[in-house]
Formats: C-alpha cells, sequence, structure tokens
C-alpha cells in the first residue's frame, strides 16, 4: 500500500470520529482526511480534504463516495453500519476497511449470539443467562435468579436504551414481567441474565484477525448525575491511568479477560472463517469472583477512544495499515504512560429530555488540542447543541488527579443550559471505586 498522502475516509460524526481524525492529522504520513457522516462536525470538518453528510447506513451511498474519492483506507466510527454490512460491501469494492463485516459484528449487534457463542466455545466469563423469544419459561427463569438479581437484555440494537437492570431500571418482578412482554410486542428476542456486582472497565484491542493488541483499561462512566445517579447515558466521562490499568483491577483480572478474549476471537473466527479486522471493545465486571463480561461492541468506545488515541505514540495510519494487511504482531505498539481524563458537557434534561439547539460557547477554550466534538453544529458562527453528548474534554498528564483538574477547569469554560459530571476521575470517587472492590473481595 502507498505510504504518502494516503486518502482515509472516516464513518460517523461524533467525537469518538473526531478523536480518529485527530489522530490520523497527527500522522506523519499526512494522509488526506474524508468524512461521511450524518451531521457536520465543526471538528472534523477542520481537518478533512472532502466531507459529505448523508445516512451512513446506506452502504450504497458511503461505498460510492468511497471509490468517487479513489479512497484507501475506511474506518467505521460507529455499530449501525456494521450491521448494515457496510464493511462488507467496501472489502468486496477493494477498500480495506477498519470494522469487521456484519457476522462478525454480531459481537455487538446480537446479545444472544455473544452469549451463545461463548458457551459452544465453552468459554468462561459469561453469568447465568437464558434468552426467549416467546414468554413461556420467562417467569420461572427471573424467579430462579431471584429478586433484583437479574439483567434484562434486548438481542439487536437498541441505542443503548435495551438493557434493564433489576434495582436499578426495575424495581419489581412485575415491572420485569411487563418490560419483557413489551421486547416480546416489538418482536425482539432478549437475554436474561444473573445481575453481576463489582466494579466496570473497557478493554479495547486492535485487531487484523490474527492478534489482539491490548489499549489502556479505561473507565466509562455511564450515569448521568455525579456519584452514579440518574439515567443510563451513552457515557459521561472516562478516565485511564498512567500505568494502563485501573486502580481496582488485579493482574490476574486482567490476564483473565485477555484469555476470555482471545478464545472469543478464535471461536468468532472458526465459526465464520473470516478474520475480524478492526477495533474489539470489551467491557468486564471485576467481581468478587474474578472477571465477567458484560458486552462486546466492535468500535471504539465514546468516549474511551479520547482516552486512548490521545496518548497514542505509535502512528496511528500504521496501525491501520498493519490491521488491514495483518502485520500487527510485528508492530511494535506503545502507549505514552500518561493519565487520561475525559468528561463530557451535556445539554440540560440529557439523555430523557434533552434540550436542543441550544447556543453553547466554548470561546473562552483557547488550545482546542484535546476538545472533541460531538452531537453539534455550526450555524452562523454560533455553535450549537443538538441534544445528545455535546463536546467532550480530556485532561492528559502524570496522574489521574492532575489529569481530572484539566479537563474540569476546561469544561468550566463551555457556557450554555449544559451540565457534566464534576466527580469523574477525582479523588472521592476512585477512592470509593477501590473501597467498594476491596469490601466485595473481603
Ligand atoms: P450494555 O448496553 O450491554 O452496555 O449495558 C448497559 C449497562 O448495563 C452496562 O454498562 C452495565 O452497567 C449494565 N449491565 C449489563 N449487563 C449487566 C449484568 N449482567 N450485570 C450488571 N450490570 C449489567
Ligand atoms: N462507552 C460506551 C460506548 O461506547 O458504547
Amino acid at each position: 500500500m502507498q505510504t504518502s498522502q494516503l486518502k482515509i475516509l472516516i464513518i460517523g460524526s461524533g467525537a469518538r470520529e473526531h478523536a480518529i481524525a485527530k489522530a490520523l492529522h497527527r500522522s506523519p504520513h499526512s494522509p488526506q482526511i474524508f468524512c461521511i457522516g450524518t451531521s457536520k462536525n465543526p471538528g472534523i470538518e477542520k481537518l478533512t480534504t472532502n466531507y459529505l453528510t448523508g445516512d451512513i447506513c446506506d452502504t450504497e451511498f458511503v461505498t460510492n463516495a468511497a471509490l468517487t474519492w479513489t479512497i484507501d483506507l475506511a474506518i467505521i466510527g460507529p455499530e449501525a453500519p456494521l450491521e448494515k454490512g457496510l464493511a462488507d460491501l467496501l472489502w468486496k469494492n477493494n477498500i480495506p476497511t477498519i470494522g469487521p463485516k456484519k457476522n462478525l459484528a454480531q459481537i455487538e449487534t446480537s446479545k444472544k449470539f455473544t452469549r451463545d457463542l461463548l458457551k459452544n466455545y465453552e468459554i468462561p466469563g459469561s453469568p447465568v443467562y437464558q434468552t426467549f423469544n416467546t414468554y413461556e419459561g420467562v417467569e420461572s427463569f427471573l424467579r430462579r435468579l431471584g429478586d433484583g438479581n437479574y439483567v434484562i437484555k434486548a438481542d439487536g440494537l437498541m441505542g443503548g436504551k435495551g438493557v434493564k437492570v433489576a434495582g436499578d431500571h426495575l424495581h419489581s418482578l412485575r415491572e420485569a414481567f411487563t418490560y419483557c412482554q413489551e421486547l416480546l410486542g416489538l418482536q425482539q428476542t432478549f437475554v436474561i441474565e444473573e445481575k453481576l456486582i463489582g466494579q466496570e472497565f473497557s478493554l479495547l484491542y486492535f485487531c487484523d484477525g490474527n492478534v489482539l493488541i491490548p489499549m489502556p483499561l479505561i473507565q466509562d462512566h455511564k450515569r448521568a448525575f455525579i456519584n452514579d445517579e440518574g439515567p443510563n447515558t451513552g457515557g459521561m466521562g472516562s478516565y485511564s491511568d498512567a500505568n494502563h490499568s485501573l486502580p481496582f483491577v488485579t493482574e490476574k483480572d486482567l490476564n483473565e479477560a485477555h484469555k476470555i478474549n482471545n478464545a472469543m476471537l478464535s471461536a468468532l473466527t472458526k465459526e465464520y472463517r473470516e478474520k475480524y479486522i478492526g477495533i474489539i471493545y470489551s467491557s468486564f465486571m471485576t467481581t468478587r469472583d474474578g472477571v465477567r463480561l458484560i458486552e462486546y461492541n466492535a468500535r471504539f468506545g465514546d468516549p474511551e477512544a479520547m482516552n486512548a488515541l490521545a496518548i497514542l505514540e505509535t502512528d496511528f495510519v500504521e496501525i491501520c495499515q498493519a490491521m488491514v494487511t495483518g502485520h500487527l504482531a510485528t508492530l511494535p505498539i506503545h502507549f505514552k504512560p500518561l493519565a487520561t481524563v475525559c468528561k463530557y458537557s451535556v445539554p440540560e434534561g440529557y439523555p430523557d429530555q434533552p434540550l436542543k439547539n441550544e447556543i453553547i460557547d466554548i470561546s473562552s477554550i483557547k488550545n482546542e488540542d484535546e476538545l472533541y466534538f460531538g452531537a453539534v453544529e455550526k450555524r452562523n458562527g454560533q455553535l450549537y447543541a443538538t441534544g445528545s453528548r455535546a463536546v467532550a474534554v480530556l485532561g492528559v498528564a502524570p496522574t489521574i488527579f492532575d489529569a481530572e483538574k484539566i479537563a474540569e477547569t476546561e469544561i468550566n469554560k463551555i457556557h450554555g443550559k449544559i451540565f457534566h459530571r464534576s466527580d469523574i476521575g477525582t479523588e472521592h470517587l476512585i477512592a470509593k471505586r477501590i473501597r467498594e472492590m476491596q469490601e466485595l473481595r473481603q
């Protein structure tokens, strides 16, 4: 593959894709960057040669644009186009693509597929679970798991709204039965599984179909409000430590997680005789009895992409080339020994009833290096928050607490009808996580 003036296409237009665009832009190869997104991201736009808006799930539209631009390599940011087979069509048209083909993306697009894959290949790490497409057996299985001890998950992609956890979202067996009926009404297969107790962490990898190369461990914060209260969101912010582990994760936990993921990759490869090329994002719970797999995603996390890519020392373009050519094993990949804290500024009312199209003012932020645009639009020189996670700010420093201070200072310079979680990455919250895990392990 040529290495000068590569043409790289990013599909997607959120903060995660802005982080990808920045990582490409830093490359000594100086690739020409193209984007196709659902909206015009002002941060990505600045870095691109050409930018189209449209339906990113329309695989023909995206592929035709890629062919017209003579794209050398495509990177698919979000999950929805993976489910539609965008990677399949791009590869068919000889465009090497980061992002798995449709069959392999089922590790994210079907919760049943993933649980069954692990079970069929005797891979440990799953909670007790059962899948349903009728109401038969639902009540007895829920009673078997016990009140307050279950999680109900729609099988397919539900935009982050398909999972309901006992105690958090479901407050009685009656509410659980009703939710199952609701899913059946939507023709959704669903999974009921044991509720896991512990601390969550995200473990992402670069994958070329042969090997998994890990990124630093990251912890995301799903809940909307401080102290992990309020509804679940796409992720309010995340942090990573300078040693690339997390203070509540043991070496044994990490080794178990790698083992499960490597076994999953070989099972998946065997199942479809096809290479998984792209990002594997595993989400684990450290429990009293070791790690358990919560789910897989077939893409970078948002906000995890900001944490990982900002401290990536190795050229991201070279990593992408190694992924699509199957040469990851021979490319040493390094991350800087620095901690990161990412915080999202979101519209008031997010996630349930967000204000839409309100002006936000970022003019006090002088250095945009660690600013990532999400659901915003620029109109007549003004920035508008369109309803979802608006702008992310990343702090990078030798310790989590120093990185937190940077992120907090910067995010407070954003003005408008917005809020953020001031507790992410603070000493108080991390001490609480460590304490809770110590109590569980006793
Ligand atoms: P998902 O959409 O699968 O990421 O699930 C959303 C959130 O639900 C996860 O981030 C966890 O916090 C929670 N969750 C999912 N599965 C379980 C489980 N088996 N036990 C406890 N919490 C879970
Ligand atoms: N960090 C949550 C997600 O990307 O799905």
